[in-house]
């Protein structure tokens, strides 16, 4: 099928390398011209395991070709993906204004029949507005039909999220547009849920929204279980082990950040509201995030004894593991509150270092970790990188001024970390 992909983010570039190797003619358009020429020598703007051998792969094959002209990807294509980001305006509505723009031009180029799909997260509604957009410029209504595709993709493992989806969401107003995608999609053999418009853009807010729930409420389980010496890892499983609850996300932690969870559950308030309903719960959730980054720091403070004159130190900075990707990483918070209470950081983390040095550059930074122990005197996992949990625990602590351990991500074990020498102290268990 011939496709076109309107922005090349994370979901955008994904899709659009992804469906070249399923054999598509695919156009990725972004208007930065910079990004474009280096999307074009092979380079991708992210990082991304596996991308970019995706990227020149499509390229040599001649099924992928990159552009900054939307012109000449809609005249080209039978479907054209908006893929363009929608970052939260102040009050948390989801700020459209790079979809409004992208339809309108998409608009102006329909010749035939074509496909718009809106793979950007978007509240209720937008489907209807990109097609009152398209009505606009005098396209007649047989020409098109807009389509909403939400992308379910995790940053660090988009490829294999996009080859491998759980399922895929179609929602349209007419069936004949919903079967353009489910033949787009035939060879990934996932299964497809077909609806209408709305359906489908709630089923993004809704997945997003339940998934920040479900790491909220371990969160809160653990602040119960530092308060009655029980451990919520073994908590978490025995929850877990409830197939009707599941065992994936209850990894209790600093809490959830990302491009994503923080932008749609405050959508979905948002959203909510407008249409009339309070969802007090999702507040709550969000209110449950924030308190437990500071709780951690809290208790490194009491431990400390204030910050002022501390060097504390930060294995990781990016939200997540295998991304370089560092919105609302809880990274950025500590660093705040550390500085602002006169305390100062030292830093470690090969991929990301480099986005925080932008917002933070006079803080140090070590290109090995076993550097960050210098006359340090603490030490936070604040990402899960695989290359922490084979530390040599010793080695680490080694030259440190305290040492003291604060685990945000549960990814050591008491007994070897105090056998290492370590005061050790981790979230969900005293
Ligand atoms: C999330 C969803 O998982 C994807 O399905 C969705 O497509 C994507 O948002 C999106 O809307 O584009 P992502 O933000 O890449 O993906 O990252 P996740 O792996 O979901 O992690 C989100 C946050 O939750 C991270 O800060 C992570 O550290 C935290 N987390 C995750 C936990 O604290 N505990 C867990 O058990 C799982």
């Amino acid at each position: 099928m011939k496709v076109a992909v309107i922005g090349t983010g994370y979901v955008g570039l994904v899709t659009g390398v992804v469906l070249a190797q399923l054999g598509n003619d695919v156009i990725c358009v972004d208007k930065d011209q910079e990004k474009v020429e280096k999307l074009k020598q092979g380079i991708p703007p992210i990082y991304e395991p596996g991308i970019e051998e995706m990227l020149k792969q499509g390229l040599k094959d001649g099924f992928l070709k990159i552009s900054n002209s939307i012109q000449e990807a809609t005249e080209a294509s039978e479907v054209v993906f908006i893929a363009v980001g929608t970052p939260p305006a102040e009050d948390g509505t989801p700020d459209l204004t790079a979809v409004r723009a992208v339809a309108n031009e998409i608009a102006k180029h329909i010749k035939k029949y074509t496909v718009i799909v809106n793979k950007s997260t978007v509240p209720v509604g937008s489907g209807d507005m990109v097609e009152n957009i398209i009505l606009s410029h005098g396209v007649d209504s047989s020409l098109f039909d807009v389509v909403s595709n939400p992308e379910f993709l995790r940053e660090g493992s988009a490829i294999h999220d996009t080859l491998h989806p759980d399922r895929i969401v179609i929602g349209a107003k007419r069936r004949d547009a919903a079967v353009r995608l489910v033949e787009l999609y035939a060879t990934l053999q996932a299964p497809m849920i077909v609806t209408d418009l709305n359906s489908a853009e709630l089923i993004k807010y809704g997945a997003n929204s339940f998934l920040a729930m479900k790491i909220s409420f371990i969160n809160a389980m653990s602040r119960v279980c530092e308060l009655c010496s029980a451990n919520v890892a073994d908590v978490a499983a025995g929850i877990g082990s409830d197939k009707r609850i599941g065992n994936q996300f209850l990894n209790a932690g600093l809490g959830w950040g990302g491009s994503c969870f923080p932008k749609d559950v405050q959508g979905m308030v948002k959203v909510s509201e407008d249409l009339g309903y309070d969802f007090g719960l999702l507040k709550e959730v969000i209110q449950i995030n924030e308190d437990q980054t500071h709780h951690f720091l809290g208790r490194l403070e009491k431990r400390l004894g204030g910050f002022a004159g501390k060097k504390i130190a930060l294995m990781g900075l990016a939200f997540k593991a295998n991304t370089d990707d560092i919105r609302d990483a809880k990274s950025l918070v500590i660093i705040g509150e550390v500085l602002a209470k006169g305390g100062s950081i030292v830093a470690y983390d090969m991929v990301a270092e480099e986005n925080v040095r932008q917002q933070y550059p006079n803080i140090e930074y070590v290109s090995n970790v076993y550097e960050l122990s210098k006359d340090a005197d603490a030490l936070i996992v604040v990402t899960e990188w695989n290359e922490f949990k084979q530390l040599d625990l010793e080695r680490l602590g080694q030259g440190m001024k305290q040492k003291v351990l604060f685990d945000g991500r549960r990814i050591y074990d008491r007994a070897k970390a105090e056998r290492a020498g370590f005061e050790f102290f981790t979230i969900g268990s005293v």
